[in-house]
């Protein structure tokens, strides 16, 4: 059986070419702040950055000095949320050594109405609410759905095993699975019976942040399996799933790069486009 490739260059070209007129429209500005030179942060920036470009977005890259203080980068923060040319931000994780034990109030600093990456309380704690509420999903848990969505695999109903419990792809995304009916599974490192879980699943969520970890013999046949991770290897990139070996038993399946990744970059747009509009229904 040949599985459908679930494509997130299609699928985000495709979200992409949705939101170029309203980012023409409403001109919204995406602000992202990069502390230090972390090598895997300087490509997300890039392709970030490069998405914004082909819609026409505004954006602007605030790159600090890896020495920056707890207080500056407060400043900054400060400074972006009372800027009102600016529609959204976020402070590209993870941060220096000195500052990564303050991310939570980092992350807390930032106004909700700006906080794109949806990691603030405020915007996670909504998405608690039902779907409506999700106006600033986080970014990754909004790209799985949407790529789901985009090849017509349905959720509601299905049994959904999300493998990873962070908080910004694994809780999340089990809520707005629950918030399209899904029966949701959380698994994480002190699941007793992971595979036996897994093989039940409908959909696997593979977000462990481990290297072709999820491998055929724990799937069930024809599962739909959405890879979140992405790892450089000797080998090349991979996923925290076993490609190769998935694609002989399962229906569909994301690849790495190319299929989560793309998504998470779109959805960001996407909630810039979001913030703008709610800006400017409030003033
Ligand atoms: N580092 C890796 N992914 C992300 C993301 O989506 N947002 C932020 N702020 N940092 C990240």
């Amino acid at each position: 059986m040949t599985p459908l490739l679930l494509d997130g260059k299609e699928a985000s070209k495709a979200l992409l070419e949705f939101l170029q007129p309203l980012v023409e429209t409403l001109d919204p500005k995406l602000v992202v702040v990069q502390v230090g030179d972390d090598p895997s942060s300087e490509s997300y920036i890039k392709q970030k950055m490069k998405s914004c470009e082909k819609v026409g977005m505004r954006n602007e890259h605030r790159h600090l000095d890896a020495s920056t203080s707890f207080e500056e980068l407060m400043a900054v923060i400060d400074e972006l949320n009372k800027d009102d040319d600016v529609t959204g931000f976020f402070v590209q994780l993870p941060l220096p050594d000195q500052l990564n034990d303050r991310v939570p109030e980092i992350i807390k600093a930032i106004d909700p109405m700006k906080d794109i990456d949806g990691f603030g309380a405020y915007n996670l704690g909504k998405m608690f609410l039902g779907k409506e509420y999700e106006h600033l999903p986080p970014a990754t848990p909004s790209g799985i759905i949407r790529l789901l969505e985009h090849f017509d695999i349905e959720i509601a109903g299905k049994h959904v095993v999300v493998v990873g419990r962070s908080n910004t792809v694994g809780k999340p995304v089990a809520i707005m699975l629950l918030n399209r009916n899904a029966t949701v599974t959380i698994c994480h490192s002190k699941t007793k019976d992971l595979e036996d879980q897994i093989r039940k699943a409908d959909i696997v969520i593979a977000a462990v942040g481990k290297p072709k970890m999820i491998t055929a013999d724990m799937v069930k046949d024809g599962a739909v399996v959405v890879d979140v991770g992405i790892h450089r290897t000797e080998d090349g990139l991979c996923g925290d799933t076993d490609f190769k070996g998935l694609e002989s038993k399962v229906s569909a399946i994301s690849p790495v790069p190319g299929g989560v990744g793309p998504m998470t970059v779109a959805s960001l747009i996407r909630n810039c486009v979001t913030a703008k509009e709610r800006q400017m229904a409030i003033r």
